[in-house]
This record gives structure tokens, sequence and C-alpha cells, in this order.
């Protein structure tokens, strides 16, 4: 019966290990682990011989139904979590952005009914300060405390929009490290861009490589490391978003290097594509490339970000998924700044990392898992419930094919955009059943998911994982200030013998 399922023969994968076993879930949660198990008569059988059997992927980034830019972006709750688990994915964390009326607990609520009636699988909030005030403080508390939100992004870039001033910045972290929350940031300089741009303007440069024109990697590498800065100052851990940059992800490595508590996150757009784009004859497909930051233009930076995933120093991925259509793109048709900002990657993120990855030999399986699955959810505060293949924990996995080829296309994908980012890409190593819940939800092509049965992650309040790491820098300190106090006697004898 459905609600309960062994997948048998496969080769179970963590971050940690493999072990051939079988997998019995019950009710939605993993029972049972091993070989020879009893399983009750009557339970559905897969088998999984010559498969890996692997934690379903997390991805830490979407943008899904997102009021952005004088329009609204296409793949909503069930589209995108469709997509997304017919690419093998089970946990989307999607970003929590409060227009300019709207107070972040409103926003909130927004999220919540956009997305309860349409997942299909479960689902986590971040939640984006895009202005601070006493009210949005009291905001963040409440949402850390009664709302599972444990992480704030705030963005450098869009002046005007959604900017902090790094005062403000100051604050947020701040606030971050007195709620045991982890700070995300969007790092670009903003201020620069916005100069930049009226320079291409000047030009009489107006198409899409003056996105890319205006984005100089400089000033994303200098927002990072300027963030970086600020979390060192306000002893606040730190996730960088959407690493789209080889210097960029060097801000990260040395500051981990040093100690501090830091990580990033590669996109698939920016292990998986690049941006020679920009410059495509096509206004419209170089118009699909734009994001920010922007991809960059050489065919090096994508492999060095995977290098860097697999030695540690870059940690989770996700897509930064925010898709919008031909027409929505035209808003941009007579100015670059105008093109609304996303791509696609919420179904393509485990096969182009497995393709661009795994078979390149720079990542082994056990690594994959980590950086497509164990590690957000670690960070995140939702392992072993998820992220792992462990009794115990939820009955979301993929089964996946090393073998299993095709070649992406807008034409066959389940994302609801016309274009696809990573159009062409021959990919080797394929998810063939995805399994959500204890039930299977995608097999062979064929998706099976229910709407509206995936579930909020509450379970995220505090950052623990993270935390217990920051706490032992604390401790350190905190010895080295005490260390550094300087006995004084205010009777010594020199300064009595002044007069
Ligand atoms: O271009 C992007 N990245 N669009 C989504 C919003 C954001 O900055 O993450
Ligand atoms: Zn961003
Ligand atoms: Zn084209
Ligand atoms: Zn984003």
């Amino acid at each position: 019966s459905q609600h309960r399922l062994l997948i048998k023969g496969g080769r179970v994968v963590n971050d940690d290990g493999t072990q051939l076993a079988d997998v019995f879930i019950e009710e939605g949660i993993i029972k049972q682990i091993g070989l020879n198990l009893v399983v009750p008569g009557g339970t559905k059988t897969i088998d999984a011989t010559g498969k890996l059997v692997m934690p379903g992927g997390i991805d830490t980034h979407t943008h899904f139904e997102l009021p952005f830019m004088g329009t609204k972006s296409v793949d909503d709750f069930l589209t995108g979590t469709r997509a997304a688990i017919a690419g093998g994915t089970t946990t989307i964390l999607d970003f929590v952005i409060p227009s300019k009326e709207q107070s972040l607990l409103e926003a909130y609520a927004q999220w919540r009914e956009r997305a309860d009636a349409k997942v299909c699988c479960d689902y986590g909030l971040h939640a984006a300060v895009t202005t601070w005030n006493e009210q949005v403080a009291k905001d963040m508390e409440t949402l850390t405390k009664e709302k599972g939100i444990n992480s704030f992004k705030v963005f450098m870039a869009y002046k005007g929009v959604f900017m902090l001033q790094d005062d403000e910045i100051f604050q947020v972290f701040s606030k971050c490290r007195e709620l045991g929350a982890i700070a995300m940031v969007h790092a670009e300089n903003g201020s620069v861009i916005t100069e930049l741009e009226k320079e291409m303007s000047t030009l009489g440069i107006t198409g899409p490589e003056g996105h890319l024109l205006s984005r100089p990697e400089k000033l994303e590498a200098e927002a990072t490391n300027r963030a970086i800065t600020i979390a060192e100052q306000t002893r606040c851990p730190l996730y960088v978003v959407h690493v789209m940059s080889k210097t960029a992800a060097e801000k990260v490595t040395e500051a981990r290097l040093k100690g501090q508590v830091v990580f990033g996150e590669p996109i698939a757009a920016s292990l998986g594509a690049d941006g020679s784009h920009y410059f495509h004859k096509c206004w419209r497909h170089a118009a699909a490339h734009v994001m920010s930051p922007p991809l960059r233009d050489d065919a090096t930076t994508g492999p060095y970000l995977m290098d860097l995933l697999a030695n540690g120093s870059l940690s989770a991925t996700g897509t930064d998924h925010c898709t919008f259509n031909a027409n929505q793109k035209a808003l941009g048709k007579d100015d670059f700044r105008k093109i609304p900002n996303g791509v696609n990657g919420v179904e393509d993120r485990l096969a182009v990392i497995w393709t661009k990855g795994v078979e390149t030999g720079k990542l082994d399986v056990n690594q994959f898992v980590a950086v497509t699955s164990a590690n957000a959810a670690r960070i995140f505060n939702i392992y072993p419930k998820k992220g792992r293949i462990s009794v115990g924990s939820d009955g979301d996995c993929v089964i996946w094919d090393p073998e299993a080829k095709k070649t992406i296309s807008a034409a066959t994908h389940n994302q609801a955009c016309d274009f696809n980012i990573f159009e062409g890409l021959h990919c080797k190593g394929l998810p063939i059943v995805t399994i959500v819940a204890g039930k299977i939800a995608y097999e062979n092509g064929q998706l099976n998911a229910v709407q509206g049965s995936g579930k909020y992650l509450d379970t995220t309040c505090f950052a623990e994982y993270v935390y217990q790491k920051l706490n032992k820098r604390e401790q350190i300190r905190e010895q080295k200030i005490q260390e550094q106090k300087i006995e004084r006697d205010p009777y010594a004898g020199e300064v009595l013998d002044i007069s």
C-alpha cells in the first residue's frame, strides 16, 4: 500500500558514507535501513539495484511567484515544487520579501498562504530585511521565536528598492546574533552599480550586455568582503547567497581559513552556465540570462566554484530559481535595467552538479550529497530530519541512476518558464525516482506529485549547528580580551613623582 515503501537493492549514500542496504519507509518516515529487512505484507517495493539512494535535494534558494520588477515570477509553489521533484529535490527554501507597504509579518503570512495550498514537498522560509526600524526588529524576533524562521537576508544591491546601508546591515546582523539566527547577504555594491548603469546609458548601451558590463566582478567581491567584515564586527554567522564569481568565493574562503563562521552558496547557474550569453545576437536569449549578480563571462568560473565546493570552501547549493517568460523579460526591451532579474534551475540543479561535479571527478558521491542536501540541512537546522537517509528521518529520497542521460531543454522541462539557461547541456546521471514523504512522486519521467501535500518546516528556530561553531570562537575571543586586561595601580610611584 502507498503508506509503506521498500527501496530494495540500492547503495545508500549519505555525506559520510555509502552502504548497500534496503530502506523501509512507513507513514512518511524512514523506519528501517539494512539487509534482509522484515516488512509487513503488502508493502510496495521499488527495485534500486545498481542505483544510488540519496537524501532528496534541498534547494536553499528559490523565489516562487515573487512580485519583482513590475511583474511576478512565473513558477509558483505548484509548478516550482513539481519541477523540483522531477529533478530530485524534495525540500525548497524560499524567501519572504515584503513589499514597500508590507510589514515582515504580513509578508510572512502572505507567503504561507501562497505556499501552503500549492507545495508538493516540504518547504522552509528565509526572510528578507529591506528596511530597518524598531518594528522590523520586533518582527524578526517574532519570526524567529514563533514562526520558524532563522535566516534573514539583506541586500547590498537594488538601490532604492531593497538595498540597506552598512549601518543598517550592522543592526540587522547584530539582531540576528541576538536571536541566534543566520544572516544572509546579496553581496554587490548597489551604489556603484547604479552609477555604472548610467554610464552605460551615456555610451548608448541599452541591451542585456549592459547588465553584465555595469556589474563587474570587483563589485561583488568588494561587497562580499564588506559583508564578511560587518559580520565579523557583529560576531554574527553569515551565509553569502548566489556566489557568482571566483573573487567573491575567495573572500568567503579566506574568512573561513581565519575561522570565521561564513558559508558560500554557489547556484546551479554559476556552476553550470556562463555570461557569454549576454552578448548573444538574439535579445530574448541574452535577456533570459539576466540575473544578479550576473553570470561571469568566462568558461573558468563554474569549474573553479565547483573546486571550492569540493574542498569545502563553499558549502551548499541553491538555484535562485526566479523565472520570467519572454513577454516579462521584454519589459526591459529598451533598457536592460528594466529586465526582470532571474533564471531557472530548481529542476536542473542536481543533474547539472552531478554532470559538472561528479562526472568530472571533482566530487565523490558523498560530497555530492553534502553539497546538494546535507550541508544545507545542517546550516538551516533541519538535519537529520532532512539531508540524511537514517532511521527517523523524513522519507524524502531520490533514486539516482549514474548512467542515465538526457539533454536539458525548455521543450521538455517541468518548469513553467519558456526558457532554460542550461538548454542543450548533456547530462549524465539523473534522478529516476523521487520519493516525497514516503510516496513515489516522480518515476521514470512521470510526475505524481500531490498539490498542497508539502508541509511548512517550522522547526528551524535556533541555528544550533552554526552557533555551536560560533560560540567556540566567542569563548576564545573573550579569553583573549581577559588576557589583554591590564592591572593598573592608580597610586604607582611614577605617577606621583611627576608633581
Ligand atoms: O537576479 C536575481 N537574483 N533575482 C532574484 C532576486 C535575488 O536577488 O535573489
Ligand atoms: Zn539576491
Ligand atoms: Zn536565442
Ligand atoms: Zn535570490
